[in-house]
């Protein structure tokens, strides 16, 4: 398929209806965690669920835990189906994972509601939401030693899904130390990952540190950063990104590693 068949989710009639007279309806899912809190794994989530819609697939976000929110839709799903712009019509709001209402770690935010998260059940809320979409991308909580309870944390969860998973980390200083540290957490666990994604959520511009930073991630650890997401001022306003925000993201899902690519 040609990029300028592949419907973008702005400029079509029904932006992100699946088209299934594609016939790619091929199944699948996978994780997003990142470096740290805040470094754009739900803009990174949102992307690669707009992407796989602007391919046919019936994507839909997942987050197994959310803390500070609550009600029955986590806050990280509602702003992924805003910047996707799903409703109800083209994708069902299944219910969210585990929420929290302190805006703290999930191990903690269980432990003050009287309860306590088991990674083998966020697993398996996890498998049973995937079954009703054609591509599910769950977002962790924090990064990937974020605790679950007083054992397990959130690259456990990652481990039981088997997914591959996608780290959304900085593009600037700091981010060397701080990707290595997450990318040897999950190969210590044997998590499959598919690669590592700049997310430029503070207005960063490509340039020299950004590309030593690239190439020292790719030497030192054998894992490829898949491409970076660029600034969106309306993104950050909580709108809808533009056209480039989503040129990148569907350059993702092609420089995505063979298997963990969409067919
Ligand atoms: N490419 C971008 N352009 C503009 N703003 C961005 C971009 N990516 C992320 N942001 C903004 O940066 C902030 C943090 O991003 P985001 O919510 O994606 O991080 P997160 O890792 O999911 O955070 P959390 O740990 O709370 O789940 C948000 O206000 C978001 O709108
Ligand atoms: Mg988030």
């Amino acid at each position: 398929m040609t990029q300028k068949k592949i419907p973008h989710p702005h400029n079509t009639r029904a932006p992100t209806a699946p088209d299934a007279t594609r016939g790619r309806r091929a199944g699948g899912a996978w994780f997003v965690t990142g470096t740290d809190t805040s470094v754009g794994k739900t803009a990174l989530t949102a992307a690669l669920v707009g992407a796989l819609r602007a391919r046919g697939a019936a994507a839909i976000p997942f987050k197994p835990v959310q803390t500070g929110g609550r009600g029955r839709t986590a806050l990280d799903i509602a702003a992924v189906r805003r910047i996707c712009g799903l409703t109800e019509t083209n994708a069902p709001d299944l219910p969210s994972g585990q929420i929290f209402t302190p805006a703290c770690s999930p191990h903690w935010a269980a432990r003050r509601a009287g309860r306590e998260l088991c990674a083998a059940e966020l697993a398996r809320a996890a498998r049973a939401v995937r079954r009703h979409a054609d591509w599910i991308v769950a977002e962790g909580a924090g990064g990937a030693l974020t605790p679950l309870n007083e054992r397990e944390t959130m690259a456990d969860l990652m481990a039981r899904l088997g997914w591959p998973v996608w780290v959304a980390a900085r593009p600037g200083l700091g981010t060397i130390n701080h990707t290595r540290l997450t990318l040897e957490a999950l190969q210590r666990r044997g998590v499959p990952v598919a690669g590592v994604v700049f997310v430029a959520a503070r207005g960063e511009r490509p340039d020299a540190l950004e590309r030593e930073n690239r190439r020292s991630i790719e030497q030192m650890t054998g894992t490829p950063v898949l491409g970076r997401l660029p600034y969106s001022p309306a993104l950050a306003r909580g709108d809808r990104p533009g056209p480039a925000f989503w040129r990148a993201a569907k350059a993702l899902l092609r420089a995505a590693p063979a298997g963990a690519r969409p067919g």
